[in-house]
């Protein structure tokens, strides 16, 4: 197993959480809004951006895992939900990556049945090629490649998460 060098390095990173914490902010001016974070991977991702946004807010999370159970069907698992009720209230989805999509969709449609008063949705990472659920975001820190990538909250079997960088994994023969 080897994991290379950066392919997002600390410095593009936290400069596109600026970035994007600065579009944020102007949008949503003069409202307040709930920020929620999709464990485990966004951990890393959420803390940094929460603290450049400068709308009021309050947080909250979701535990979420997708497992395949076949090539073409992804099933998702919500193993904690929201502490907050959401009703009338304006949501920023914070999630790490978005690759088939079914995930996002599924807590979307989820918190959509829900009332909110608007939802919008922040992906740090956009793997486009192997979508599979029509899902529009809002906001997108970085367009990537169809790669395996690991560090800054993502992980390969729960390790790397810890990594400050991003990297492409490689699983060594
Ligand atoms: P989706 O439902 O296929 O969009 O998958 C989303 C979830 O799969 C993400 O929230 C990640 O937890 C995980 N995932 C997808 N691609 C990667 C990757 O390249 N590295 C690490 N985790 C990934
Ligand atoms: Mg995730």
């Amino acid at each position: 197993m080897v994991i290379g060098k950066p392919f997002l390095t600390v410095e593009q990173i936290q400069k596109k959480v600026r970035e994007l914490a600065g579009k944020i902010s102007k949008d949503y001016e003069g409202k307040e809004i709930i920020s929620v974070g999709i464990l485990r991977g966004a951990f890393m991702f959420f803390s940094d951006i929460v603290r450049f946004i400068q709308t009021p807010m309050s947080i909250d999370f979701l535990i979420a895992s997708s497992y395949v159970k076949t090539q073409t069907t992804g099933e998702i698992k919500i193993h904690t939900d929201l502490r907050e009720n959401i009703k009338d209230k304006h949501v920023l989805l914070i999630e790490d990556i978005v690759d088939t999509g079914l995930t996002l969709k599924h807590i979307k449609d989820m918190l959509l049945a829900r009332n909110p008063a608007s939802l919008k949705i922040c992906t740090f990472l956009n793997k486009k090629a192997r979508r599979k659920a029509d899902i529009d975001m809002d906001y997108v820190g970085f367009e990537i490649p169809d790669e395996y990538v690991v560090g800054y909250g993502l992980d390969y079997e729960n390790k790397f998460r810890n990594l400050p960088y991003i990297a492409i994994f490689k699983k060594s023969i």
